[in-house]
């Protein structure tokens, strides 16, 4: 089955798509099997259905395909006849087709495949339709669920449908169409709970004053909503579930403007509940509608990740992961619940809407998850994390004693604290070490700097000797020359201590007299 779409089961109602929609990343479908709903998502008790006749809802089979018709079906079941429809939808043109946002909220392009010119489900490709794959998904950025309107998303095909150049035309923005006729159609259930049909279905309705759409109280937003049906409580006429997406479009016999893209209703053909339907007169919704480029949405590549460790009291960070076209910013939810021995998930809490989690002790023995929404100008589309589950800190350890570990890592300082030269020999004291205790060892060099001839002579003459350091304890050092030509040498010493750090080499010049 499709993203989001309730179909061909009938079994999930309204109520579950609207819940499903407050969390609808893949990670949180498997919660909704524990959520209950005690009364109807519209706050409303849920009626006992009517005994409806009928088609699209009692519509007609039609006489053979709608130009501006197509149905969306799962890229991996393209070839499988029947065409298992999900949705409906409208082409555009050659390469666009509108539909709902609901039909594909959590899907990828590379997920879905668009039929067009299809009659009965059960010809397949065989009697004329054109099955085209789907290159991006554009769905309104404040689109969420159903309820909150702006329920709009179009195709793009990834190759042209072939129908050539021309359109199928879109009402302008700001007309009232109230009163006016207007065509349904499409392979949804013929009635609510009922079965979907192999031939498309078609029936004319009205579109409706916003009042009789008032028994959905805040759920109907009639800036971006339009509720049709039959008029005065008629109401045996309807779209239903497998529907969705597809075209409610004026008839005046010989242009088709689409004014709406079949969105919810409670049940289907309930007199009190019409069908709502995405106003596309709008001019918001009218502009995206017919934007002739409509910008890619972004799509996960690897799914949003937990990152950190869930023990109570560290921080859990959502990674959003890898995205495509991701072009606007994230953000993040957290969800946690009580998995029961039966799998089951109870207690389900959710927030905050940040993207880390401080974990405290109220969350040891829960699973933990988080979704990642990438919302830019191309929809908004969630990607939700693997659960982790919860675990207490580990037992405090007790209070280890201090670790000493041998020698230091600070070099010693070492420094020439004596020097006097006498019938030409020169005596040195070198005091070297640090807080880390002495140095051990000292490496003392002398060179003549003066006095030397120029050439190989005079390189030779200057050529840095070592001398032997006698150890006097505590990184004292006295070193002592052999009798010296009178010039001026330069005496330098570079200490090591115990660790083997060894010290900036000092030096010191002297001056040995005749
Ligand atoms: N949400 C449905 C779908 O996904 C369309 C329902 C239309 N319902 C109605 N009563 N007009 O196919």
């Amino acid at each position: 089955m499709g993203g989001g779409c309730d179909n061909f089961g009938g079994a999930a109602s309204e109520h579950s798509v609207k819940l499903s929609a407050v969390f609808r990343a893949a990670f949180l479908t498997i919660l909704l099997g524990a959520l209950v709903m005690p009364t109807s998502a519209l706050g409303a008790p849920v009626a006992k259905k009517k005994p409806v006749r009928g088609h699209v809802v009692n519509g007609a089979s039609t006489l053979g395909p709608l130009t501006w018709q197509v149905g969306i079906i799962n890229a991996k079941d393209v070839g499988t006849a029947p065409f298992q429809t999900f949705c409906g939808g409208t082409l555009r043109d050659a390469t666009h087709v509108i539909t709902a946002a609901h039909c594909v909220p959590d899907s990828n392009a590379a997920d879905l495949a668009v039929v067009w010119n299809l009659h009965r489900r059960s010809d397949g490709t065989n009697a004329g339709a054109a099955v085209r794959t789907v290159s991006a998904i554009t769905s309104h950025p404040q689109f969420t669920d159903t309820s909150s309107g702006n329920d709009l998303a179009i195709l793009t095909l990834s190759s042209a449908m072939p129908v050539g150049a021309g359109t199928w035309p879109i009402t302008n923005a700001n007309v009232n169409w109230t009163g006016q006729p207007a065509v349904i159609s499409g392979w949804g259930l013929l009635f609510d709970g009922g079965p979907s049909p192999d031939t498309l279905q078609a029936a004319v309705i009205n579109v409706l004053p916003d009042a009789q759409c008032g028994a959905y109280a805040n759920s109907y937003d009639p800036s971006t909503m339009l509720c049709a049906g039959l008029p005065n409580g008629a109401l045996t006429v309807d779209t239903c579930q497998g529907d969705s997406g597809g075209p409610l479009v004026f008839n005046n016999g010989t242009t088709f403007p689409l004014l709406g893209v079949v969105s919810f209703g409670r049940g289907c053909a309930d007199p009190d509940f019409p069908g709502v339907y995405t106003r596309l007169s709008n001019p918001d919704l009218n502009a995206r509608a017919k934007d002739p480029n409509p910008p890619a949405r972004a799509e996960p590549v690897n799914g949003a990740t937990v990152q950190g460790t869930p023990t109570a009291g560290q921080t859990l960070t959502c990674d959003p992961g890898q995205w495509n076209n991701h072009t606007g910013s994230f953000t993040f939810t957290w969800i946690s619940a009580v998995r029961g021995a039966d799998g089951k998930f109870t207690d389900v809490k959710s927030g905050p809407s940040a993207q880390t989690l401080g974990l405290t002790d109220s969350h040891v023995g829960r699973v933990v998850g988080c979704a990642a929404t990438s919302v830019g100008p191309g929809g908004a589309r969630q990607s939700g994390a693997p659960l982790v589950t919860v675990a207490a800190a580990p037992p405090v350890a007790a209070a280890a004693p201090p670790v000493t570990v041998p020698g230091d890592l600070i070099a010693p300082t070492s420094r020439f604290t004596r020097r006097s030269c006498k019938k030409r020999k020169c005596s040195l004291t070198i005091t070297a070490g640090d807080s880390g205790g002495p140095a051990t060892k000292v490496a003392v060099t002398y060179a003549r700097i003066t006095g030397c001839r120029k050439g190989k002579k005079g390189a030779t003459c200057r050529k840095a000797k070592t001398l032997k350091a006698k150890s006097r304890g505590k990184g004292v050092f006295t070193v002592t020359t052999p009798r010296l030509v009178p010039a001026t040498y330069r005496f330098t010493v570079v200490a090591t201590d115990a660790s083997g750090n060894r010290s900036k080499k000092a030096s010191v010049v002297l001056r040995v007299k005749r």
